[in-house]
């Protein structure tokens, strides 16, 4: 049966995650809170701001701060926003270290993106093994964590691999309760998870089956979970019904909901402040032809061979020297661990190798680093960009790429790598790579270059329509309707952004300033037409005029309350028109 959450005595439904929708930071002697960054807050927003709904998230509780955790719950409740109920749960600095640190990211991350041996996980000594125990252990306190608040609870859903225990010891204080645990990241085969001892192994599987539904990106990864329920615990599963039957006679339901953008929240960015300020610095540092990437600074994204690819682009094709340039917009991530150092260190070097080598024959850096988590920017920069790498060692989805698809203006080619999670639903809509494959690689980044528009507009299409198919929301709905539940009042489901004819874009615009457009604002308007390369006209009572002429925009008699039709073409045509817009809409406002 299906029930609102807004139904008071249906309980709580309790998320519980490493990170809540706020970092907690001890700062100069007391608590701050910070917004947080990652998809994982904005799909499960939604859901976190109705009633009834509270997230448990784990907080490192560094020494001389513990007298301060009344503090730490008075700021989760006074600067967090307040249809939030954010519950912190503060592990000892050390603990939390061994936790996330040691155990959740340098094992497991590592592990279930097959990197193992270099920037990878290589060996488990005697201090990790202590870590392991301050795994279960950061798990047992988020689980009595719980408990603590004594509130009723309607279910649980866990997110990700910092918590594979957690189910299971839910499952011993709320035996009645429903759960689903989430994974973000890709699920290993059983030889992959062999590689792990055989205890922490089935501590692992077992936590995951004390839940009701495994949640899992795609459909491999859900036959990759029952593989291993089935050949490590040597449990009873059924892979047509994808189920696992325990001894108790329970039984486990492993599903597929691939995570997804919400095309609402990405248009609202589009549309800031920010993302126009990022598109004036972006202008600064563009080429002719633009590569970019954006991902966090992490092994498992492949950043080494990605630039490598380039410079390999660059040497087998001396045409685009000085026309073409690679802006990688990367995220700092996990830095205080050796692993991720070595790796920042690693890809500094290559990047310089590359610049060192070309930088003559381009007459600029042909690889610009912008090392700074500033999504707005990032935007940006997906807007027009001709080519987007992700050549992704592993990926649980990727959700840059639906970002990149909803934002795309110009548009560009996606080069992707095939073992990501999204590859699984558009394999016909970019060019396909294989990681390791550094040839193959720059062969994709030329082809991708010399693609031709229609090509590429048709592409990205596809790839947009599979996001507004399959939202953000619906991933959260469907994983509330297998435990059936359901959210509440959901809003009408956005149209698809029509896709107009490659590089042209026509606006109706209305004059609504007293003096209309004459003289100054005539000359503020031409002045931002030609800055642009696009051909810009302006189209009334069956006339055109340039927009780069005052004399024709003056000739059009634009005066207050007439209305006429922009139409540009050429590769910026949607920043132009907003920009036009804009500076219509600004000449109302200067008279008020
Ligand atoms: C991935 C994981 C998330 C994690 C995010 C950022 O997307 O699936 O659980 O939050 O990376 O990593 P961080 O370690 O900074 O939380």
């Amino acid at each position: 049966m299906t029930s609102s959450l807004s139904a008071q005595d249906d309980g709580t439904i309790v998320i519980i995650a490493n990170r809540g929708p706020h970092d907690f930071v001890w700062e100069d002697g007391r608590w701050i809170a910070k917004t947080a960054a990652g998809g994982l807050m904005t799909m499960i927003e939604p859901l976190a701001r109705q009633p009834d709904v509270a997230w448990f998230c784990c907080v490192s509780e560094p020494p001389g701060s513990e007298a301060e955790r009344d503090a730490l719950y008075t700021t989760a409740k006074d600067q967090t926003a307040p249809d939030l109920n954010v519950v912190p749960v503060p592990l000892p600095a050390d603990v939390y270290q061994d936790y996330y640190g040691e155990i959740s990211n340098e094992v497991l991350w590592m592990l279930q993106h097959n990197l193992v041996g270099q920037f990878g996980y290589s060996s488990l000594d005697e201090r990790r093994h202590r870590a392991w125990d301050n795994y279960l252990h950061a798990n047992e306190r988020m689980a009595d964590a719980v408990l603590a608040t004594e509130i009723p609870v309607r279910a649980f859903l866990i997110q990700d691999y910092h918590l594979y225990p957690l189910a299971e010891m839910l499952r011993q204080r709320y035996p009645e309760t429903a759960s689903l645990h989430f994974i973000h990241i890709p699920f290993p085969d059983p030889s992959v998870l062999k590689l792990l001892p055989k205890a922490w192994r089935e501590v692992m599987l077992r936590g995951l089956l004390g839940a009701d539904v495994v949640g899992l990106q795609t459909r491999a990864d859900v036959r990759s979970f029952l593989s291993c329920c089935a050949e490590v615990l040597g449990a009873e599963v059924d892979f047509s019904q994808r189920t696992v039957r325990l001894a108790n006679g329970r039984v486990v339901r492993a599903r597929a909901f691939p995570a997804s953008s919400d095309p609402a929240a990405i248009r609202a960015l589009q549309d800031s402040p920010e993302v126009q300020a990022g598109r004036d610095r972006i202008a600064a540092v563009t080429a002719e032809m633009n590569v970019i990437r954006v991902d966090r600074l992490d092994p498992s994204k492949n950043q080494i061979l990605g630039f490598t690819a380039f410079g390999r682009l660059l040497e087998a094709h001396p045409e685009l020297h000085g026309r073409v340039r690679f802006l990688a917009f990367l995220v700092p991530s996990r830095t205080d661990l050796t692993v991720y150092r070595q790796y920042h260190d690693a890809v500094y070097a290559e990047i310089a190798a590359i610049n060192e080598r070309f930088r003559g024959t381009c007459g600029f850096d042909p690889i610009e680093v912008l090392y700074t988590n500033d999504r707005a920017q990032a935007v940006a920069a997906m807007e027009l960009c001709d080519v987007l790498l992700v050549n992704s060692r592993q990926d649980g989805m990727n959700l840059v790429v639906k970002e990149w698809a909803l934002v795309s203006r110009k548009p560009g080619v996606l080069v992707l790598s095939e073992s990501t999670g999204v590859a699984d639903d558009i394999p016909d809509s970019a060019l396909l790579v294989c990681p390791l494959d550094v040839e193959g690689t720059a062969s994709a980044l030329a082809e991708a270059l010399a693609m031709g528009g229609e090509q590429r507009g048709a592409w990205v299409e596809q790839i947009r329509n599979g996001v507004h198919k399959w939202t953000a929301r619906d991933w959260l709905e469907a994983q509330l309707k297998e435990l059936g539940l359901a959210l509440a009042a959901p809003p009408a489901k956005p149209e698809p952004a029509p896709i107009a004819e490659p590089g042209v874009v026509e606006r109706e615009l209305t004059v609504r300033n007293r003096e209309g457009i004459h003289a100054r604002p005539a000359a503020a308007f031409v002045r931002c037409a030609r800055e642009f390369d696009d051909e810009i006209e302006l189209l009334k009572d069956g006339e055109r005029y340039s927009a780069k002429s005052i004399l024709a925009v003056l000739t059009a008699n634009l005066s207050c309350g007439s209305t006429f039709r922009l139409r540009v073409e050429g590769p910026n045509a949607d920043l132009v028109a907003q920009r036009l817009s804009e500076i219509v809409a600004s000449f109302a406002d200067e008279d008020r």
